[in-house]
Parts: C-alpha cells; structure tokens; sequence
C-alpha cells in the first residue's frame, strides 16, 4: 500500500504564511510524488469543541477549502475534504476508538489543560474527546503520516496508542501514525517571539496580503543594530533571518549573516527584499483564488467530489471496525 498523508487544517479564517509553510507546502510536493498519496481535509467539526459561531462556521471551512485549492492543490491528484461531509462515518469511528482509551489518559493531555485553562467555563465531553475525533480522521483512512507541527505530538502519540490497541484487543490494521515534519515546519513570528499565529495581533501575514501590507507588517517587526559579534539566534532579528532563508533561500541568509559580522545589515533593505519575495510567491495563490472565487458551481462540485472519493475509504475501514467488534 502506498504511504497515505493526511494534512487538516481548523477552519478559523484564510490561511496565513505559517500554515502555507508548515503543512500545505510540504505537501504540495508530496501530491506529485508517486510513493505517496495525499489526503486533506478541513476539521469543522473539531471547531465545535471550543466555543464557536455557527453562523460563520460553514464560510470558514469553504474558505480553507478555497484556499487549498489556490495554492495548487489538485482534486484530482488529492482527496479534499471538508470533515462534516463525513460526519457520519467520522464521528462514529471516534466513538468506537473511544472505547479502548481511559479518561485519565485524555485528561493528562498538555493540549487539553490549555485548553481547560483558556476556556474553564467550556470543559466539556467533546473537547476531552478531541484527539479522539483527531486519531478518528487520521485512522479511518489508514494515513502513516501526518504534517503537524511539534505542538500536536500529544496527539499523534495518542493515535498511536489507540491504533496499537484496536489492533491488539480486535485484530484490526491500524498503521500507527507518525509526524510528517516539512522545511517550514516551525514558522516565526513577525514580533520576534513564538510562532507566527492568527489570534497573535501582527504576528503573521496571510496569504491576502498585499504588497503593502507585507511591506507594513515587516516594518513594525523589531531588529537591531545591525552589527554584531555573533549572529542572535532568537527574537526578531533571527526570525527575519529564518523568514530571508525560507523565502530567498539558504545562500541569502549567509550573505545577511556575514554583513552582519562585518558591515552590518540595513534591515530597511532586507525588509524591502523580504517583502518582495514573500509577496511573489503569494501574488499566483492570490489569482488563482480570485479566478476560483467567480465559479462558485466548481467549488461545490469540488467539496462534493472530495467527500465521495474519501468515503469509498472511510466506509471500508467503518465496517471492518464494526465487524471486529462485533457491530457488523
Ligand atoms: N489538531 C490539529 C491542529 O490543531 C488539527 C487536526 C485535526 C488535524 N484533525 C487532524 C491535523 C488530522 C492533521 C490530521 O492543528
């Protein structure tokens, strides 16, 4: 069987620059890539474990959607999803994995007492069960690999877990799954600290921006003197470093590395050429959306397409679950 990769993304808003680099572009490649078989979907039902706007929640997903499809990824080559379109079959599957896992090992989570924290009046049976419904969108298509950042090992461990002990207590398949990391993996801030994030006010740069706005949003990120003994290894001027070398390569970052050294860096200039670069490469998703945006027909034939391609699988592995257990 080939290597199954399953990428998610929650629908909170477009996507921004981290999670292009961290997870979509990675997989981009992956999608042309014979040994593998590429597989997203976006996770409108995890959004429910936290307190949400249903009103707004069925957009957001669409536009994730959207925007995967901006960025080049091909229906055709691809299964896309939108989670609910599975509901069924999802949500189903997580109950059965639910049974062989004990609620002191969720409630140990580091993901669940954030959360627990964030929101102490929110502490409900879903989202206790989120990892669940996690290991449920891996597992039910059999993926081995999963484009996550670091922060969702806890989770990953436990799809592993659960997969080892269905596979033990009722003879069953499961591949375990594995973190799947890609070159951007870990994508800054633009204030110098943590990793670049939607709910951090000016922290990131979505995929909508304009020249200007780039332009804008690096200008406020903080630097230095620009001259040193030794290149900083963190805060803002090491996250600009990270950003010239993702966005203008290995070699750039070298030549910024020993102006600063020798001669110094102007950050004005950096930041200019920065902007530029990073601007490039989203000015073609920006198009692509636009062009996609004035056939919405295509759009739901695509969600539509995605959800039956993905149920062939994820109906077969709902019924070999059932019949081991005894369901079927
Ligand atoms: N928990 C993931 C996150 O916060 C989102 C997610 C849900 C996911 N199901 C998934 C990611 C399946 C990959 C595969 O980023």
């Amino acid at each position: 069987m080939k290597n199954r990769v399953l990428a998610g993304m929650r629908p909170t808003g477009r996507l921004h620059l981290g999670n292009y680099l961290g997870s979509a572009k990675g997989m981009l490649a992956l999608q042309d890539n014979p040994e593998f078989e590429t597989l997203f979907t976006v996770v409108d039902i995890h959004a429910t474990t936290t307190p949400y706007d249903p009103e707004t929640l069925k957009a957001s997903a669409r536009d994730v959607f959207i925007d995967y499809l901006a960025i080049g990824l091909d229906p055709e080559k691809s299964a896309i999803t939108i989670q609910s379109d599975l509901a069924d079959l999802i949500t189903q599957l997580s109950f059965y994995l639910s049974t062989v896992m004990t609620v002191a090992r969720m409630q140990h989570l580091p993901t669940y007492k954030d959360k627990v924290v964030q929101h102490p009046d929110n502490v409900t049976m879903a989202l206790l069960n989120y990892p669940m419904l996690m290991a449920a969108d891996i597992l039910i298509y059999k993926a081995s690999k999963v484009p996550v950042g670091i922060d969702q090992e806890p989770h990953l461990e436990i799809a592993r877990e659960v997969a080892r002990k269905m596979n033990e207590q009722f003879g069953l398949d499961f591949p375990e799954p594995t973190r799947f990391a890609t070159v951007g993996e870990y994508v800054p801030s633009l204030l110098g600290e943590g990793k670049m994030s939607k709910t951090v006010e000016g922290s990131s740069i979505e995929l909508s921006d304009s020249l200007d706005t780039i332009i804008k949003k690096l200008k406020r990120s903080p630097t230095d003197s620009g001259q040193g003994d030794v290149v900083p290894t963190e805060g803002g001027v090491a996250n600009l470093l990270k950003f010239v070398e993702l966005f203008e390569g290995v070699e750039s970052r070298k030549h910024y590395e020993t102006l600063y050294t020798s001669s110094g860096i102007r950050y004005g200039d950096l930041k200019k050429q920065l902007a530029d670069a990073i601007f490039a490469e989203i000015k073609p998703i920006q198009e692509k959306r636009a062009e996609l945006e004035k056939n919405p027909e295509y759009i739901d034939k695509m969600i539509k397409f995605g959800a039956e391609k993905s149920r062939v699988i994820a109906g077969q592995t709902v019924l070999e679950v059932r019949k081991a257990m005894g369901l079927g």
